[in-house]
């Protein structure tokens, strides 16, 4: 019998602070039902000043160590694509912070959206070869788009932290994948920019060919007919974004595609994504995390997954959900990550998304905002400078 490897243990952290989309139409004029309904987002996730991937890295990992410990995580994988530095893994920083042991390997990996499941199917890797060491997985991200721009209502922060191991407690993922990628120009961040470039509607059409092109590989590869799914988990820029993903997957394989068969597969990953915003890499975790938060029973039944990452590299796997799962979820803490954060005006989250990094390399100690675990209190000649509370 094959090993069982996959998802022990998940946790998420996100900011200090939301943006409620009514705070953003106010400023715009949008009309609010361009935002509730249209891209299904109510809420975003802003970091504060002292804030960043790492920390937010760093807080999502802490209650995971503290649940294993750390004497079997031999690897970290760090998967961003609002990357901190050019050279060195944000993944370091974390290891630090958490205290973890030396004799551990550690690596920052991109495709963006896609990269924490790029991770995880190395993690898996990792531990088929060594079945008695874990791997932790962060997916880290802060998605920021020009001010006044079109993507600005789909920005978010946040945080997931993924233990791997042989007899996972929550999510056993399996073979075979189904795989896609192609060279489009949907979404994109030069070194020399700190938001993203994206066509919109193009990124959109790419994202749906993605879908068509993992789906074709999967079912060649031997995988799951469609039925067999309890439901959906995809990659979430907007929440909207998961419906018009499925309705093109049921129309693709010939099904019925109404609104309510669409809505039954995907609305109950939906729920974190809707008051957070694109978290990027994290996105499609945040979607598990709320389905087997809120969710009815799922022990047993195989849930489909699909990742997506601009550029762009496309991933569909099933991952049947283990016995007993319930009893290891974090269900609380996460609404609690998601209720803490402190309410921002407009002007606030402005400042904020304005907010430059210096670069002549002196002395710059950020202030004091986050009351999160783990803090960036400044840069001192060009190094970041990280505290745990
Ligand atoms: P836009 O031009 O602001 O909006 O762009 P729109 O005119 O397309 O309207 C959006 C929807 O709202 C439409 O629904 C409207 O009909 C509806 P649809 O036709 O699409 O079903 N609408 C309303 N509904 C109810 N009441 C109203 C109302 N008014 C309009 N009053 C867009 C939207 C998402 C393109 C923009 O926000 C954007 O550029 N976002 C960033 C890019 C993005 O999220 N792309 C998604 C696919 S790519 C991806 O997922 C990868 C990514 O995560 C990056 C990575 O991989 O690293 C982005």
């Amino acid at each position: 019998m094959s090993l069982s490897i996959g998802i022990h243990d998940l946790s998420f952290a996100t900011t200090e602070f939301v943006l409620p989309h009514t705070a953003l139409a106010g400023h715009n004029g949008t009309e609010i039902g361009k935002y509730h309904v249209g891209i299904g987002q109510e809420s975003m996730s802003v970091p504060a000043a002292d804030e960043d991937i790492v920390t937010l890295g760093a807080a999502a990992a802490a209650p995971v160590v503290a649940r294993h410990g750390s004497d079997l995580i031999r690897t970290v994988v760090f998967a961003t694509e609002s990357s901190i530095d050019q050279a060195k893994s944000a993944g370091v920083y974390v290891h630090s912070l958490l205290g973890l042991p030396s004799a551990t390997r550690v690596v920052e990996l991109k495709q963006a959206c896609y990269g924490a499941t790029a991770a995880l199917q190395f993690a898996i890797g990792l531990v088929r070869r060594d079945p008695g060491q874990q791997v932790l997985v962060v997916a880290s991200d802060v998605s920021r788009y020009d001010l006044d721009s079109p993507g600005e209502a789909t920005q978010g922060a946040a945080a997931v932290a993924i233990l791997v191991s042989a007899d996972p407690a929550l999510v056993r993922v399996e073979d075979p994948s189904g795989l896609f990628t192609a060279d489009v120009m949907d979404f994109w961040r030069p070194n020399y920019r700190d938001t993203a470039l994206v066509d919109g509607q193009e990124s959109i059409a790419a994202y749906l060919q993605a879908v068509e092109g993992v789906w074709k590989d999967y079912t060649e590869q031997g995988g799951h007919a469609l039925e067999d799914f309890a439901a959906f988990c995809y990659h979430q820029p907007f929440t909207k974004m998961a419906h018009k993903a499925h309705r093109h997957l049921l129309d693709y394989c010939g099904h019925d595609a109404g609104k309510e068969v669409v809505a039954r597969a995907v609305a109950g990953t939906t729920a974190y994504n809707a008051v957070i915003g694109n978290s990027y890499t994290a996105s499609m975790y945040l979607g598990l995390a709320a389905l087997l938060d809120q969710a009815d029973d799922l022990a047993g039944r195989p849930v489909g997954f699909l990742s997506y990452g601009s550029g762009s590299v496309a991933e569909f796997f099933a991952g049947t959900v283990v016995a007993g799962y319930r009893e290891h979820l974090r269900t609380r803490a996460h609404r609690e990550a998601i209720g803490r954060r402190r309410v921002v005006d407009y002007a606030a989250y402005r400042g904020l998304h304005e907010r430059a990094f210096p670069t002549d390399g002196g002395d710059h100690c950020t202030p004091a905002q986050t009351t999160g675990p783990f803090r960036l209190a400044g840069i001192s000649g060009h190094k970041r400078i990280y505290q745990a509370r």
